[in-house]
């Protein structure tokens, strides 16, 4: 584990580098450190986090001070030795000698020790996602937002309820109800602010967090569903809270996109059911069509249904008795899921996805769609 032979650079003046506790520095182009200084003692170890690379130099050190916490996703190491922290001491950054001599600071350029990464057991979301055989799959994503305990009526979620009904005993689908009100789950932390790379699919949330539960949202998304189907409110002339909450979360289904040319979401339908509010039904939609179609979703004809009383509508409790009274509204639903299931046994059997495209971002390079990675 420890490499031979000695290659010593001066770094500078001790008390240059007594202020700060933790630095990242780059030496010649060829290496970059992770320099920390604690209650009197230096250490030198690999700024690359084993992790995905974050860099270790810019985190932060923990409250006793002996472990470097990676700015990216909270990983930690010692910040002299490089080992993880107890219980993932074989998760090691490489460690670099110190030296002192004339009041300057000096480094071994070869490490003391090499990086080794311990096995982690991969996601279950990161398993490929082929499309298993069977009927047409359809999750209804029901984003309203209402007590728990005593939930009111909710009429896109009513109408949520009928399509996936008319889905199950009509047109012989396997159907799944997902209730964002039910999960717990963070927003994004946006650590693609940190880097681009900092995203990762699962979302850096899922792989930290096990108790978060948007996990059955990508489950469905990615994995099981050939058809989705999201219900909204109009509030403030916006989808809901939960629905932009679970919105911010899919970055990480789009990232893959935009930095390693990676589309988890191929040959799958979405639409949407939009109600309530007074106005703005054609603004929410186009954000959700704009949205999904950047995730890599197609859209069936006609690929929302939509009821909204008007700007002087003031009298809003009667929202309910107008879908609840609507054969049109609930027909409405039936047909939307109906479209949704066509043009997903149209694309069960010819994959959009295996031409290179050219997609316009941030370096409009070519993206090799259907290319596994
Ligand atoms: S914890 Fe360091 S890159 Fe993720």
């Amino acid at each position: 584990m420890a490499t031979t032979g000695e290659n010593w650079y001066e770094l500078g003046f001790v008390d240059d580098y007594k202020g700060v506790n933790l630095r990242e520095i780059k030496i010649d182009n060829k290496l970059t450190i992770a320099l920390s200084y604690h209650n009197g003692k230096f250490g030198a170890i690999s700024n690359t986090c084993n992790h995905v690379g974050g860099p270790l130099g810019k985190g932060s050190l923990d409250d006793d001070g002996d472990y470097i916490i990676c700015p990216w996703h909270n990983w930690k190491f010692h910040r002299v030795t490089g080992l993880g922290e107890p219980g993932f001491e074989d998760d090691r950054v490489p460690q670099y000698r110190l030296k002192i001599e004339n009041n300057k600071l000096y480094i071994d350029l070869n490490p003391v020790t090499t990086r080794h990464k311990k096995p982690h057991p991969p996601h279950l979301l990161s398993r490929d996602n082929t499309r298993k055989d069977g009927p047409i799959r359809i999750v209804g994503i029901s984003t309203t937002v209402m007590d728990k305990a005593y939930p009111r009526y909710s009429t896109s979620e009513k109408l949520l309820k009928i399509a996936l009904d008319h889905a199950k005993t009509e047109l012989k689908c396997e159907t799944m109800l997902i209730k964002l009100n039910e999960l717990h789950f963070r927003s994004c932390e946006g650590y693609y602010s940190k880097s681009a790379k900092a995203c990762t699919w699962p979302c850096s949330i899922t792989q930290m967090d096990s108790s978060d539960q948007l996990d059955k949202v990508y489950e469905a998304l990615v994995h099981w569903a050939d058809v989705i189907l999201v219900s909204t409110p109009i509030r403030w002339g916006a989808a809901s809270s939960l629905y932009y909450k679970m919105a911010e979360r899919l970055n990480c289904i789009q990232n893959q996109i935009t930095i390693r040319n990676k589309i988890l979401i191929k040959n799958k339908v979405a639409s949407f059911i939009i109600t309530g509010g007074q106005d703005n039904v054609q603004d929410v939609a186009g954000h959700m069509l704009g949205f999904f179609a950047e995730l890599g979703f197609l859209f069936p004809p006609f690929p929302y249904i939509a009821h909204s009383r008007g700007w002087s509508a003031e009298d809003m409790e009667n929202n309910m008795t107008d879908v609840e009274n609507s054969s049109d509204l609930k027909d409405a639903a039936k047909d939307l899921v109906r479209r949704c299931k066509e043009m997903a046994e149209i694309l069960v059997v010819t994959d959009l996805f295996k031409r290179k495209v050219v997609l316009s971002g941030r370096k409009a390079r070519k993206i090799e769609l259907g290319k596994k990675k």
